[in-house]
């Protein structure tokens, strides 16, 4: 898909399912939020959540001068009801912040998806002050037990899916390879190992609509919520395993070779 495709469904999904990542992570037996907002505790400055959504990481990290930016009004309209803000409508990749003028970036959920990746990269390089904190959640493709190999094949199976197709798939696993060649410091590179609750019809239906699969059609997407609502029962737990990377700016920008 090319990049105005992915970026008419990314709207369009996020118009459809707002807070559905929040969603999907209020499965989780703890939360990766809280997670990625250990390292963002207590920095000075600013904390800019980019492509905050419905801004799950604003109740973790209270105390903090916090603002979220999304692109999506739907997204930042589930944040509002929920009390949580300032929020800005922006672009990731043209972000509404003077340069230096932040503490840190918090980016949960967001690289592998967010377009243009070296444009967003650049951005985030920008508006980081000095020795500037950026704290990322990404999924990882590593980690799962047999057992959690055989859970997500049955339900990629039911979603008649071989991959989720998104446009960043460097900013996964790949993500600390892909900050040093964009001029930042890796400080640290963690896995971690989620579990999710498929225990109910509806734990299997917001498992399917929340993994950004462009080509699931409207009947393949009812079939498969039946065929897992069929495999969820209590005690049912699906591996979710995640990788925190926490980077800070380093002090010489990237020679135009590494960009
Ligand atoms: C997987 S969701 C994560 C939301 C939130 N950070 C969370 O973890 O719950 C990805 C978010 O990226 C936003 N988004 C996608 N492309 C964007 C862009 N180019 N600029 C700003 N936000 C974008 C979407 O609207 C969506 O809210």
């Amino acid at each position: 898909m090319d990049e105005p495709g992915w970026r008419r469904f990314i709207a369009a999904y996020h118009q459809a399912h707002p807070g559905i990542t929040e969603q999907l992570f209020a499965l989780a037996d703890t939360s990766p939020y809280a997670w990625l907002a250990e390292p963002l505790r207590g920095i000075e400055g600013t904390v800019l959540d980019l492509a905050c959504g419905s801004a799950p990481t604003r109740q973790e990290l209270p105390d903090a001068d916090w603002v979220g930016i999304d692109l999506s009004a739907a997204e930042l309209a589930q944040a509002a009801r929920r009390g949580r803000g300032p929020l800005i409508r922006a672009g990731a990749d043209a972000l509404p912040a003077a340069a230096a003028s932040t503490g840190a970036v918090c980016a949960a959920m967001c690289l592998p998806v967010v377009t243009p990746l070296p444009q967003v990269l650049g951005e985030i390089r920008r508006v980081l002050r000095p020795g500037g904190t950026l704290a990322a959640l990404v999924p990882s493709q590593s980690g799962l037990s047999p057992s959690g190999m055989l859970g997500w094949l049955r339900v990629m199976a039911a979603l008649r899916a071989l991959r989720q197709p998104w446009p960043n798939p460097q900013a996964r696993d790949g993500l600390p390879a892909a900050l040093r060649t964009a001029g930042f410091r890796v400080r640290t590179d963690e896995r971690r190992v989620f579990t999710l609750a498929i225990d109910s019809a509806d734990a299997a239906a917001l498992l399917a609509n929340a993994l950004y699969l462009p080509d699931l059609t409207p009947k393949r997407s009812q079939a498969a919520k039946r065929s897992l609502a069929r495999w969820a029962a209590p005690g049912r737990r699906l591996e979710l395993p995640l990788r925190r990377v926490v980077a800070e700016l380093a002090a010489e920008p990237p020679s135009q070779e590494q960009l």
